[in-house]
């Protein structure tokens, strides 16, 4: 567990690895540092004279310090570019990217210097101690689990000290900050390390035993498995068609938190638990199929979410359902043509067996309705549309209450990830009707490509009699390739979207 400090820029100096500055290309640092470190004033002053750095977005310099000089023996000054373009996300990036940085040259104690005009902007220090924190935590996350190369394996960062040239009042918001962003980077890392895990292990009922495990660490966590027979009963044909296919059995999983009083209705998370996806019959082509473990990020982000919620115990009463399954080819496979009967009876007609999470998802908003929860909030890998639409680093979101997406929206940006409405509507509801059964489970609006994002989303709408905000997770990978400030693999998209959300809102 790494060590997290805060230091007014008066008190004594800790020994550290290496000495982090940022600095704003339009704003001078220097002469409130030299209240804090002549040297590394005078050398900073140097630097940008020289226009060797300026403190554009990204941009970092290594100077190597001399023992009778600095107690730091060497600062990275770092580049936060304009002071006007700072947000939540650019800090993120160039701190995380620092972050990786130092760890990569095995500099396991960090220091880093807040700026007054940061601390300004980023409204105090509960928030940025946080955000400082969570950066720490989820850009040096590295799966190494399979690396049997002890060199490629990443170290950890021991220590971080935070050093602020304010009071003991702020010193104590910072702490506060800095602890609870440490938690919700774990809660991350804990959607990610479950997305990154192969497909082979992260089955259905892998994935409910480590919702098990997290439940027994976190006592205020209660978990209820169900296995086929309980789906069956419950009538979850969507579930269960898409779990036909595989030699695997489908889990429906309920976790469940009580933070506030017993008469106070849920909020409900649903995550397509999708272990891997296939295609089924309607089988991926070879290179599509590629990543298709992370086809349950919808449910591994709402787990963390669940983690973070019960480790900053926050005061709401929350739920979390996935379904869970594996979309596989075989004898046994739904099939297209054939007709399944989701929970609440409404009957669906396959055109296509890998638009499948729509069909397990349905059954899980079907159960939500037993709760009758406040609002319903859905996160899924659910169309290849949706990327197309939007990129790979920004989300999806579908929902008909105005309310509801815009302060999901707002929850977004105060942790950095992006969230875009997308539409939802009749045209959209209308192509999914079908001829033989109430609804098919593919459809477009003016060709069956077209849309495609929206007219999945208008499918999950059917299965919703309560507030609904549905997320398309176009944006929880970057294809298996590193960022600077976050490396490759699954990046736990929405899990602080989440918590933010359950944080703010009463
Ligand atoms: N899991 C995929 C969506 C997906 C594709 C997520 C690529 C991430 C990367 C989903 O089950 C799927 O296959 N959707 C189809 C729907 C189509 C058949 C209507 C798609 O998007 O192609
Ligand atoms: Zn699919
Ligand atoms: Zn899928």
């Amino acid at each position: 567990m790494t060590q997290l400090q805060v230091f007014l820029s008066t008190e004594s100096r800790q020994n550290a690895d290496v000495l982090i500055v940022p600095v704003y290309e339009d704003v001078g640092t220097v002469t409130e540092l030299k209240k804090f470190d002549t040297h590394v004033a005078h050398m900073l002053g140097r630097l940008t004279e020289s226009r060797d750095f300026v403190g554009k977005k990204m941009e970092r310099m290594v100077v190597p310090m001399d023992a009778d000089e600095s107690v730091y023996p060497r600062v990275m000054y770092v580049g936060l570019g304009k002071e006007k373009e700072i947000s939540v996300k650019r800090l993120r990036e160039v701190i995380g990217a620092a972050y990786v940085h130092a760890q990569n040259k095995k500099w396991q104690r960090i220091a880093l210097y807040v700026p007054r005009g940061l601390h300004k902007k980023m409204k105090g220090g509960e928030l940025l101690g946080s955000l400082l924190a969570r950066s720490l935590v989820v850009s040096t996350y590295s799966y190494d689990e399979y690396k049997t190369d002890p060199e490629a394996v990443t170290v950890p960062v021991n220590a971080l000290q935070v050093i602020i040239a304010g009071d003991t009042r702020e010193k104590k918001s910072y702490e506060k900050g800095l602890a609870h962003g440490q938690l919700i980077g774990e809660a991350v890392n804990h959607a990610r390390h479950l997305g990154n895990t192969p497909p082979t292990v992260m089955t259905p009922t892998y994935l409910a035993q480590s919702v098990k495990e997290l439940a027994q660490h976190y006592p205020s966590l209660k978990t209820t498995i169900l296995s086929r027979p309980a789906i069956e009963k419950l009538g979850m044909g969507g579930l269960l068609g898409v779990a036909r296919g595989s030699c695997e059995e489908p889990k429906f999983i309920i976790v469940e938190y009580r933070g506030a009083s017993k008469s106070v209705k849920p909020s409900v998370l649903v995550g397509k638990g999708i272990t891997f996806d296939s295609g089924g019959l309607s089988l991926k082509p070879g290179e599509y199929m590629m990543d298709m473990k992370f086809d349950m990020l919808g449910a591994a982000s709402v787990l963390g979410a669940m983690q973070g919620i019960a480790s900053l115990k926050l005061k709401k009463n929350v739920i979390a359902l996935i379904p869970s399954a594996e979309n596989m080819p075989s004898g046994t496979a739904f099939r297209p043509d054939d007709i399944l009967t989701a929970m609440n009876g409404k009957t669906i007609e396959i055109q296509n067996t890998d638009a499948e999470g729509r069909l397990i998802l349905a059954d899980a908003l079907c159960y939500a309705s037993r709760y009758e929860p406040v609002e319903v909030i859905d996160l899924a890998t659910l169309t290849g549309a949706c990327m197309v639409a939007l990129g790979l680093e920004r989300s999806g979101i579908f929902s008909p209450d105005d309310t509801l997406a815009e302060r999901l929206i707002a929850s977004a940006s105060l942790s950095g990830e992006m969230l875009w409405r997308m539409p939802l509507g009749e045209e959209y509801s209308d192509a999914m009707k079908s001829e033989v059964a109430d609804i098919k489970n593919l459809g477009g609006v003016g060709g069956v490509r077209y849309g495609g994002a929206s007219t999945a989303a208008a499918f999950l709408q059917f299965f919703t009699d309560y507030p609904w905000a549905h997320i398309d997770l176009s944006s929880a990978t970057h294809m298996s390739k590193s960022k600077q400030w976050i490396r490759h693999g699954a990046n736990g998209f929405g899990v602080e979207t989440l918590i933010e959300y359950f944080a703010k809102t009463t």
